[in-house]
């Protein structure tokens, strides 16, 4: 196994993903110079349950106007925009695709946003940052692509500020273990998924020196997810026909059955978790 087989997964295809988002935006007759963020909702909170998961968790983290807050593997960029539109925080995004990048760098800028959000190139395991520079760091939908756990926890609570959170929305093993069913939104096949269990990741981030803070797996994780969408929170959008996921990953439907099947299995679960990095220094 290739230590980069799970980056190369999202590094492989069209090196330049504009013209096609812009593409499904002209065929939605919706405008590209400007563009309204609310258009891509179904395209750019690249994990499962969208923005309202995002929202959901930001807000159980507490996230307040003005704080720090790196998207560690940040895709192409949806959930930084959200927290710089409708949190007001100071967003730098971490993403090590050039491809994925570049494009949330355009629709940054397209949104009127590029002053709010910093894009940078690196990887979870190395983190290009000064220690203390973060108020909350989010992992979303990164854990299956990280083997070295440790590295990764190590990293966000070294550049987290004393006292500051580390929110998680991810994929873990679930209660019945056993072979997966592939391919899935995160990879092809065994060597592009780095799973560990809800009880080994929080093991993981106590060691790194992480205080779990809300624990939620399985279907109270699902739940937490839906309460904006059901509450009709309106930070919420539901974007636009044929702009979606599918632009990015053009079998996203296999992909995603294949997620609910494991899901389903109990071979998978979801986790959503806020930690916090211990108040010293
Ligand atoms: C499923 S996408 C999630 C994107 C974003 N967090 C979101 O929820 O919209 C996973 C992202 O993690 C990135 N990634 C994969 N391996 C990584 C690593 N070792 N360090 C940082 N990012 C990584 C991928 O390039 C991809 O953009």
């Amino acid at each position: 196994m290739r230590e980069n087989d799970a980056l190369t997964y999202y590094a492989t295809g069209d090196d330049d993903l504009l013209p096609i988002v812009l593409d499904a935006l002209a065929t939605a007759r919706r405008p590209t110079d400007p563009l309204d963020p609310d258009d891509l909702a179904a395209l750019d909170e690249f994990h499962g349950r969208g923005r309202s998961a995002t929202v959901a968790l930001v807000r159980l983290a507490g996230l307040r106007e003005g704080e720090r807050v790196l998207d560690v593997g940040a895709g192409i960029g949806g959930p930084t925009r959200t927290l710089a539109r409708h949190f007001g925080a100071a967003a730098v995004g971490l993403e090590p695709t050039d491809r994925f990048r570049a494009l949330a760098a355009e629709l940054n800028r397209r949104s009127g946003l590029a002053d709010r959000i910093e894009l940078v190139a690196g990887r979870a395991e190395q983190l290009p940052f000064d220690d203390g520079s973060f108020d909350l760091v989010l992992n979303q939908a990164l854990w299956p692509s990280v083997a070295d756990k440790p590295a990764l926890l190590a990293e966000a609570h070294r550049v987290l500020a004393p006292g500051g959170r580390l929110a998680v929305f991810e994929i873990v093993v679930g209660p019945e273990p056993g072979p997966l069913g592939f391919p899935l939104p995160w990879g092809d096949g065994p060597a592009e998924s780095h799973l560990v269990s809800a009880a080994e990741g929080r093991a993981l981030a106590e060691a790194a020196g992480f205080q779990a803070e809300t624990w939620l797996t399985g279907l109270e994780a699902l739940t937490a997810t839906l309460d904006p969408a059901e509450a009709g929170d309106p930070l919420l959008a539901e974007g636009v026909a044929g702009v979606d996921l599918g632009l990015l990953m053009p079998d996203h439907e296999a992909r995603m059955a294949a997620l609910g099947e494991n899901i389903g299995g109990r071979r998978i679960e979801l986790l959503l978790g806020v930690l916090r990095r211990s108040p010293a220094a």
